[in-house]
């Protein structure tokens, strides 16, 4: 039966995508975002996907009466919840800010559902919580994040588990991301990052429309089948499946519980630059130069756990993650604007 979710961060990338598929599934919306990454015209192409209104709310999560303000006089059953801030440099530089954004804004949106009466959640974690430990990563793998945006995931998840040991009728999902990619299959939404894209594929995607010149791959000389560095790669629309199937598992869920969402298959920044050149149907430039500090050389996940708990398990190939992302970006040469 159809649930009306809240949704903070749904007009970002994943979020978006999501969304298509809670909308799709029979589910209401309810969207929370400050639109300080993202745009409202993903909303406006995720309705017209779909033919359904979403309810959207431009509101800052560290915005404690706003937020009280969309949860009073509805029902919300469930919370989905994607805001935050994401990028690996800007939360060195500006930890603060990080901390504050994530961390705080977290316990404001957990503090207002508690006095709502909203006890289940799914939070957006990240694979970047195992830190150093060694691929393939379980659950029980140690957590220990290295940067500043790691660990206000760490930290996070660490608040929703002891959230939930205090207080027994939380039901809390962990999802761990492993490298979110592609785009959904209409060409309508997609990821538009703000200025030079930090991550793989949308640099490779703007060297192949025309706005970056080439691609730099940071170091050959790591320990793996072609010294580029592996990543378990995952289409944007599986990463949706798996929180629908998260959503199906809160009645049964004692707690909280985290699950890897990733492929369990790595593909090295060479592999991947071969199918986006694929997809393009042309060579790509590139250049080889020094690695990024704080790279891991190997990261992917084993995947079990959801396939057994969620009976969830990603589809979509390295080619469908090449072609959906260019079908987004040559249609969307500017993104949304
Ligand atoms: P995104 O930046 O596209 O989406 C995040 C959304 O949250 C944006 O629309 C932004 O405007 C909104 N937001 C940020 N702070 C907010 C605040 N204080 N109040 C209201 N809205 C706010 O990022 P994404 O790639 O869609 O990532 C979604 C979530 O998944 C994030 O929590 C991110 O850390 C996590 N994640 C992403 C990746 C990835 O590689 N994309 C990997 C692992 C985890
Ligand atoms: N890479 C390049 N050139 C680029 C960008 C990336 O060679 O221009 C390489 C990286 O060295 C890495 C791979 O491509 O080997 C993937 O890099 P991304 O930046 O796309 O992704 P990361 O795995 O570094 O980062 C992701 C998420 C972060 C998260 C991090 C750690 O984007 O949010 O995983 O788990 F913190």
């Amino acid at each position: 039966m159809g649930q009306t979710i809240l949704v903070t961060g749904g007009a970002g990338y994943i979020g978006s995508h999501t969304c298509v598929e809670l909308l799709n599934a029979g589910h209401t919306i309810v969207c929370v975002d400050n639109l300080s990454n993202s745009s409202p015209v993903a909303i406006e192409r995720v309705q017209e996907l779909t033919g359904k209104e979403i309810a959207f709310h431009e509101i800052d999560l560290l915005d404690a009466a706003g937020l009280d303000g969309v949860f009073a006089g509805r029902r919300i059953d469930a919370v989905i919840h994607f805001a935050g801030l994401k990028a690996v440099g800007e939360g060195q530089a500006q930890p603060l800010r990080y901390y504050q954004n994530n961390v705080t804004g977290t316990l404001v949106l957990l503090d207002c559902m508690k006095r709502h009466g909203v006890t289940d959640i799914v939070f957006s974690s990240s694979a970047t919580v195992y830190g150093r430990a060694p691929a393939p990563l379980r659950e029980d793998a140690p957590i220990g994040a290295e940067g500043v945006y790691g660990r206000t995931k760490e930290m996070i998840e660490r608040i929703l588990q002891d959230l939930a040991a205090a207080e027994p009728n939380w039901r809390i999902v962990l999802l761990r991301y492993f490298n979110p990619v592609g785009a959904h299959e209409s060409g309508r939404i997609g990821e538009d990052p703000r200025g030079i894209p930090n991550n793989l594929v949308p640099y490779i995607m703007q060297v192949a429309v025309g706005r970056l010149d080439k691609i730099r791959v940071f170091g050959n000389d790591y320990d793996t089948k072609d010294g580029t560095g592996v990543r378990d790669y995952i289409h944007v629309l599986d990463l949706a499946s798996g929180h629908l199937a998260a959503l199906e598992s809160l009645p049964k869920l004692k707690g909280c519980r985290a699950f890897n969402l990733g492929t369990g298959t790595g593909y090295s920044v060479l592999e991947m630059l071969g199918a986006a050149e694929r997809a393009v149907g042309k060579t790509l430039a590139h250049e080889v130069v020094d690695r990024r500090p704080g790279d891991l050389a190997v990261s992917y996940a084993d995947p079990t756990r959801a396939k057994t708990e969620l009976n969830w398990t990603a589809k979509k190939t390295l080619d469908d993650m090449c072609q959906d992302s260019w079908r987004w970006q040559s249609q969307n040469p500017s993104g949304y604007e």
